[in-house]
């Protein structure tokens, strides 16, 4: 069983535009059969069980939430405490015992309609800061069966964690699955120093830590992509006629891209002042450069989302007024969202991919971008050193993320490089890919958690 905060119920229409990830995930369950439970998306009343859509093998098991929770447990606890805490923006961080309340509310919530779901030999796979206590609230209710969680956001130093109030309870919580999964070896680490220093829990070998009298395992699982799968879309892509027009209208100008959903953790304010700098110092490349910056909406009903919506249309009016010209306009700033076939012709067209969020987990537009390149004329790539894909991406220009100057520079190296430092920079990148291909990721993770000790593994008929 999945459960996760959203649930990506596959379209019936072909060409559905869902995520890597999601692809990846309904993948593992087709291939073993299984539920994926969470969120419909939608304000209603809560259920008495979760409404169910069959595709094939798969369930998927889905319930509305009610206003409140949407307030407390979405917009409050899990994206106005824990997100920002998570990325190390304790400016940001807000706590109220109200959302707290929300946050225990729905896991209980989500608790008692799973349950009606469970069958002994089912293994459960948590994602996400969503769902901290849903393990906890499991157990309370008397369920045995091997629970597995896996953080896709960064878990930051006990230094930072120790600002939460209820520290102790949420760490405690995730003590209750059998395995813990995070996306870097950093992230691992913090968690494991939290739980040595704060709970007095004794480090084995292998990452095996006894807590509270239970077990637990920690793991390191860096999300990838289907690299191959990927770069195909993205020749096919490149010969369409989207692409085709979107060729034409840049009348010969390179271009830039970022993609990132509208949030303040993706860096975007310091990247457009980054692509500013580099008109303002290089004015030779003024007229000849366009930045193409997509960013879906997010969040919108969190004050902070909208202050950045606003702070950012603001920025990128602001220089497209200062450097554009009639027929040339610097930043193409786009608010909607695009096929995953239409990214990746963008990618592909893109001489250079900027991705320099202030801090991520992983961060797939890195590792799309580079798959999506012709191997023998690829673009560039200018990642941020706290993206955890920095880890595994070392052909890319890695930059600090609030260095303006710095990330300016490495842009005009991008923009100016030899061919043959983009072919061996990208053949680095395009090799590292194959480590953290998707399908190996979820069997990796899956694979830890049927093979530990001391629980049942899944049945053949499970
Ligand atoms: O990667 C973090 C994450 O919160 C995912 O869990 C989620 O699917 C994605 O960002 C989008 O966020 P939201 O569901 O809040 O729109």
């Amino acid at each position: 069983m999945i459960v996760s905060n959203r649930v990506a119920v596959p379209s019936r229409k072909a060409g559905a535009s869902a995520g890597g990830l999601a692809v990846a995930l309904n993948d593992v369950l087709r291939a073993r059969g299984g539920l994926w439970f969470g969120w419909s998306g939608r304000i209603g009343a809560e259920q008495d069980d979760a409404v169910l859509v069959e595709r094939g093998n798969v369930t998927y098991a889905v319930c509305d939430l009610s206003h409140e929770d949407y307030e407390e447990y979405y917009n409050g606890f899990a994206n106005r405490t824990l997100w920002p805490l998570l990325h190390y923006r304790l400016d940001l961080t807000e706590f109220a015992r109200r959302d707290l309340a929300g946050y225990r509310r729905v896991n209980a919530y989500f608790a008692d309609l799973l349950l009606r779901h469970v069958r002994p030999d089912d293994v459960l796979w948590l994602h996400d800061y969503h769902l901290i206590p849903l393990a906890e609230a499991l157990r309370a209710r008397g369920l045995h069966n091997r629970i597995g969680y896996f953080q896709h956001i960064p878990w930051p130093s006990p230094d930072l964690f120790l600002a939460l109030p209820n520290h102790a309870e949420i760490a405690r919580a995730l003590c209750a699955c059998d395995l813990v999964g995070f996306q870097t070896e950093r992230d691992a680490h913090n968690f494991g120093r939290y739980l040595v220093e704060e709970f007095g829990a004794s480090a084995c070998e292998g990452r095996r830590m006894s807590v509270a009298g239970r077990e637990l395992r920690i793991g390191v699982y860096p999300v990838g992509i289907d690299r191959l799968g990927y770069a195909r879309t993205a020749a096919r892509a490149g010969r369409s006629a989207f692409i085709r027009e979107v060729r034409e209208s840049l009348s010969d100008r390179t271009m830039l891209i970022g993609v990132d959903r509208l949030d303040y953790s993706k860096g975007l304010t310091q990247r457009l002042d980054a692509f500013e700098r580099v008109l303002a110092v290089a004015p030779e490349w003024r007229g000849r450069l366009t930045f193409l910056q997509i960013t879906p909406k997010s969040r919108s009903d969190i004050p902070e989302y909208a202050a950045m919506q606003r702070a950012l249309g603001e920025t990128a009016g602001r220089i497209n007024g200062l450097y554009g010209e009639a027929n040339w306009t610097p930043i193409r700033y786009v608010n909607r969202s695009y096929t995953r076939g239409e990214l990746a012709g963008l990618y592909r067209l893109a001489k250079v991919g900027v991705v320099t969020p202030l801090r991520d987990g992983m961060n797939l537009v890195a590792k799309e971008y580079v798959a999506a390149q012709d191997p023998e004329d690829p673009g560039v790539l200018v990642l941020s050193r706290f993206a955890g894909a920095a880890a595994v991406l070392d052909g890319a220009l890695l930059v600090n993320p609030y260095d303006i100057d710095g990330t300016a520079s490495a842009i005009r190296q991008a923009l100016a490089m030899s061919g043959d430092e983009r072919r061996w920079r990208w053949n680095a990148m395009w090799s590292r890919l194959a480590e953290t291909d998707i399908g190996g990721w979820a069997g990796r993770f899956l694979g830890d958690l049927d093979g530990l000790n001391g629980v049942p593994a899944p049945s053949d008929d499970s």
